[in-house]
């Protein structure tokens, strides 16, 4: 791709480098200059993130820059001066949807000639999307990448002022910056960043590209975190990382991912998620913690991806499906009552159907109450994009379908085993539908619907379970905490 001087353009040679560099944590990084302070004053933005968790963790900081710039949220985008779309790149599908959205609203520009297009997360740094966004989309005045958030004040003045496209993507391995304003989507329920990066380079996968290499905050930063969600009232955190069991390990932090959640279940907060694991370094530490502290939620979510062998190690995943299957029969001895979820590929290429077959045999094995099925999307600049394949679509398409039957039916046997019982469901809110109707979740991650009278969101119910679905339970409230 050429390289254009004015713009700093992705570059997945350069983001696939890891150095051992060691990580800087930058605590005053961020700031805005004394011309930029108020030009979101009478202006207001519209947000709207795809994809993970990180994704829209990054969103509440996108949020809250924008607010400090005096910007007002809003949902409509018809009244938005500013339009930003936070984009996923794990599979075509995803990216594709954005750049439908787009297109789509292209037309606001008529309406208003000031209207600001901006498009930021892992597209941004990809190098053929970002040269697509440049040839066919035109009207996107803003590009920047993962790495480039703290610059958002900036980037956007120059967009507004220039009114010539910016675009600012760098691909390093990436810093940790700390003190970032941060807009909380939630009233009781939080993300928190404990790592950011990925150094496992699955070969089907885009996200070591954009996001960088894998680097910790430091502890204190993060009970403090912790800590101020406790006294702002939020019930529930879940620690975010692209793979949680590396936590530390480039700060030789002693103990690891293992010692970080002791120290969050000590700080008493009333319910503690992590996501994701990956099953290669998830230590004994780690699930001695899990099935200790009654804190630390019972629910694992253990991306499998394929139960067979052969496949595992092209796909990079570094374990074999028999020391998938010992951890995931240690996690169900040790954490009792545990729920878990999986993620799961098929169709990568040349996928042979004894190899799915042996993916259903694992999924039958380990009966997950839910699983995220997903055709393989080759991801331009990866391994597996350069493989050749010859697994014809529809037969991708056979399989998901097939996988899906096994999935679905043992969620529906899972949730089975709930009827009649009482769980404890954090209430999230009444459905928009009907106000007697109120929804959350149990520590097992299983969604609720319920009738109750007078139910506070946030507050830790008892529900007795009357149905179960594949995906959601219905019961009725017995008594508020
Ligand atoms: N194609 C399909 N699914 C993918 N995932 C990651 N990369 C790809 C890809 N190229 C899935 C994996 C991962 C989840 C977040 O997305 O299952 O665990
Ligand atoms: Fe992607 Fe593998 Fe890293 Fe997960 S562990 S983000 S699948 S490279």
């Amino acid at each position: 791709m050429k390289v254009n001087q004015k713009w700093n353009m992705p570059d997945l040679k350069a983001a696939k480098q890891r150095t051992k560099k060691q990580v800087t944590i930058e605590k005053s990084l961020f700031n805005i200059p004394s011309e930029v302070k108020n030009i979101g004053v009478g202006r207001k933005y519209y947000l709207r993130t795809y994809g993970c968790q990180a994704n829209e963790r990054d969103g509440e900081t996108i949020a809250g820059i924008l607010e400090e710039l005096q910007f007002e949220p809003t949902t409509n985008y018809e009244e938005a001066d500013l339009i930003l779309l936070n984009t996923c790149a794990v599979r075509k599908n995803a990216e594709d949807k954005v750049l439908g959205e787009l297109g789509h609203l292209k037309y606001l520009r008529q309406k208003n000639p000031d209207l600001l297009f901006g498009l930021c997360g892992c597209m941004a740094q990809e190098e053929d999307v970002v040269d697509t966004i440049i040839k066919k989309y035109k009207h996107v005045d803003l590009v920047f990448g993962t790495h480039n958030i703290h610059r958002l004040p900036v980037l956007l003045y120059q967009a507004m002022m220039s009114k010539e496209r910016t675009i600012e993507v760098f691909s390093k391995e990436g810093e940790v910056i700390e003190n970032l304003p941060v807009k909380r989507f939630g009233t009781h329920k939080a993300w928190v960043n404990i790592m950011y990066g990925c150094d496992k380079f699955c070969t089907y996968c885009i996200v070591p590209y954009t996001r960088g290499k894998e680097r910790s905050r430091q502890v204190e930063d993060i009970l403090d975190e912790v800590k101020v969600l406790i006294k702002d009232g939020f019930k529930e955190i879940t620690l975010l990382g692209q793979n949680v069991n590396s936590y530390g390990k480039d700060l030789q932090v002693e103990g690891g991912f293992a010692y970080l959640l002791e120290e969050v279940a000590k700080t008493g907060i009333e319910r503690i998620r992590f996501t994701t694991s990956h099953p290669w370094d998830f230590s004994d530490e780690m699930i001695d913690v899990i099935a200790k502290y009654d804190n630390i939620m019972p629910f694992i979510h253990l991306p499998v991806q394929s139960g067979s062998d052969s496949m595992l190690k092209i796909m990079g995943r570094r374990y074999t499906s028999e020391q998938y299957l010992t951890l995931f029969n240690k996690l169900k001895e040790k954490v009792k009552g545990a729920a878990f979820s999986t993620d799961i590929i098929v169709g990568f290429p040349n996928e042979t159907d004894e190899q799915f077959q042996d993916t259903l045999k694992l999924v039958d094995h380990c009966k997950f109450d839910n699983s995220f099925t997903f055709i393989y999307s080759p991801r331009v600049g990866t391994p597996a994009a350069a493989m050749e394949d010859n697994v014809p679509m529809d037969v991708k398409e056979q399989r998901l379908q097939e996988l899906m039957k096994h999935t679905n039916h043992w969620a529906k046997v899972n949730n089975e085993s709930y009827k009649g019982k009482i769980v404890k469901v954090l209430v999230d809110g009444p459905s928009k539908k009907n106000k007697d109707v109120y929804s959350g979740y149990t520590p097992q991650n299983k969604l609720v619907n319920f009738t109750g009278e007078n139910i506070q969101s946030g507050t830790i119910v008892d529900v007795e379970i009357i149905e179960a679905k594949s995906f959601s339970l219905d019961g009725k409230a017995i008594k508020v905490d």
